[in-house]
């Protein structure tokens, strides 16, 4: 069996046509503040590929790069001042940030209605009591892609692996608001492998390149694979992109999602989609 794969463009362009009418419905374009800390090239292309596909949508969009030694009082300062400024919808800080900045102050400051992240604690909370709340992006963005496939989550049993609080908790209180029975396994599982071949639904989000092989998989099951892991190439070669799923798993599964080219697309999607969901908010 070769699995069915899922690939996030077709969903991810789905969702943005839906944003951008959502947008022109708005008296005003929503706008969308980002601001990244230091030249980390990964942030650097995260915010740039965030800032293009907002203005394609019709959102508006400002990046405010600033340098790694900003300082903390800095930079919650402004925050404070996007926070009061009624032109601004989303405020997103990129993460991670330099270490002499606590990223928990940082987070507890964006005000709660423009956390387009869903990171502040408030949103954390409304999240895990099935509260109406801005969800974070990359989870809310994996059962957008779900749906889109009209792959079943109800009743299925779900195994999430890894438990940050941007995609592995988050995830599994979504699954669970929709009717999944959810587990959350994560590095101190003990046989990892039999837990996620329980799984219909197996969500893997660690950070480790190829963690799950083919073996770990229930024939037949719906496999989504968050990680994207910077690996260098055989004998010198070009580093290229993997998975936290090993390619070998696709003759198992009933449905894979690529890396890349997955799972990337929708985070990116549903923050614009939050985005328009924080300005209607702030709009009634
Ligand atoms: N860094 C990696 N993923 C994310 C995300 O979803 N939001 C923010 N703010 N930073 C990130």
């Amino acid at each position: 069996m070769t699995a069915r794969p899922l690939p996030g463009a077709p969903a991810a362009e789905a969702l943005l046509a839906e944003t951008a009418a959502r947008a022109a419905r708005l008296p005003n374009p929503p706008h969308l503040v980002m601001v990244r800390l230091g030249e980390d090239p990964a942030s650097v292309s995260y915010v740039r590929g965030k800032d293009r596909k907002a203005r394609e949508v019709g959102l508006s969009s400002t990046v405010h790069a600033l340098p790694e030694t900003t300082s903390q009082a800095e930079l919650l300062d402004l925050i404070a001042r996007l926070n009061a400024d009624d032109a601004v919808n989303g405020i997103l800080v990129q993460l991670p940030l330099p270490a002499h900045v606590s990223e928990q102050a940082v987070l507890h400051a964006i005000d709660p209605r423009k956390d387009v992240d869903g990171f502040h604690p408030l949103n954390v909370g409304e999240l895990w009591a099935g509260r109406p709340a801005l969800r974070p992006c990359t989870p809310a963005g994996i059962l957008y892609l779900l749906d889109h496939y009209g792959l079943a989550i109800a009743g299925q049993r779900a195994v999430v692996v890894g438990r940050s609080h941007i995609v592995g908790r988050p995830l599994a209180a979504l699954l669970l608001e929709r009717d999944a029975t959810v587990t959350i396994a994560h590095s101190r599982t003990r046989d990892l492998g039999a837990v996620t071949r329980e799984a219909d639904l197996l969500l893997v989000a660690v950070g480790r390149a190829h963690l799950i092989t083919p073996e770990m998989v229930k024939p037949g099951a719906t496999v989504i694979d968050v990680g994207i892991n910077r690996v260098p190439g055989e004998g010198g070669g070009k580093a290229h992109l993997t998975g936290d799923v090993h390619p070998d798993v696709a003759e198992v599964a009933g449905a894979l999602t690529p890396v890349p080219g997955g799972v990337g697309p929708m985070t990116i999607a549903q923050l614009l989609a939050n985005t328009a969901s924080a300005a209607e908010m702030q709009a009634s």
